[in-house]
């Protein structure tokens, strides 16, 4: 039930991923920033990490891919294991075909808008995705200070599933906290990624419990 929390291991120790996803079982699922060093500055993770990911982790992974032509990769993490695979717009040639190419292969489909991409053209296509991401800071790193400006985008698309009756996942990513989680939430997110404040805390489960109550407020 939401709120959903899903921490980031971007922010996690990279020399003990397993290590690191079995401090976090209280999470929903574990966030995955797949990251290429083309879409985005930057670069962590590719297939073989999220399959064996997938296979040691006692929470689902919830796969961010930012990369180029996620047209072509983006259904391969679905079969390695990802509960959920999302993927850029600006970086897709057909998101539609490549959402149902995710759910053909047994992953939830997510489409994850920058911070500089309208939401509008999305709206009336929402029955084809199962999440979207509006990033609440420039994808690419993490410990970034939270966009507020992101909150009426995220209304937005949250009236648009309102409307059609869907159970459509609403995640944020970027700068939550305790302090900015409330915000998000109270403009329809129900899914939070935390990198920075989840990891960077000693005790991970109650970082996880502390947002959970924050979301909640
Ligand atoms: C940024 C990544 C985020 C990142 C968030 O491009 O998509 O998932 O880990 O980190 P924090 O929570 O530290 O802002
Ligand atoms: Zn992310």
């Amino acid at each position: 039930m939401a709120p959903y929390i899903h921490p980031s291991i971007l922010a996690a120790d990279f020399a003990n991923l397993e290590q690191e996803v079995l401090r976090i079982g209280e999470a929903d699922l574990v966030h995955v920033d797949v990251m290429d060093n083309h879409f985005v500055p930057n670069l962590t993770f590719g297939l073989g990490t999220v399959e064996r990911l997938a296979e040691v982790s006692p929470v689902p992974l919830d796969v961010h891919l930012m990369i180029e032509d996620p047209d072509r990769w983006a259904p391969d993490y679905a079969s390695a294991g990802a509960a959920s695979v999302t993927f850029h717009v600006e970086a897709a040639a057909d998101a539609v075909a490549t959402a149902r190419a995710i759910r053909a292969r047994g992953a939830r489909a997510g489409i994850a808008l920058k911070p500089g991409t309208p939401a509008e053209p999305w709206l009336d296509r929402l029955a084809e995705f199962d999440l979207v991401l509006v990033m609440t800071v420039e994808p690419g790193f993490g410990g970034q200070s939270f966009l507020d400006g992101m909150m009426p985008k995220l209304a937005l698309v949250a009236a648009a599933a309102e409307r059609e009756g869907r159970d459509l996942r609403l995640q944020v990513d970027g700068g939550i906290s305790t302090a900015t989680i409330g915000i998000a939430a109270r403009h329809g997110a129900d899914t939070f990624v935390a990198g920075s404040s989840v990891f960077g805390s000693t005790d991970p489960g109650k970082a996880i419990r502390a947002l959970r109550t924050a979301a909640s407020r």
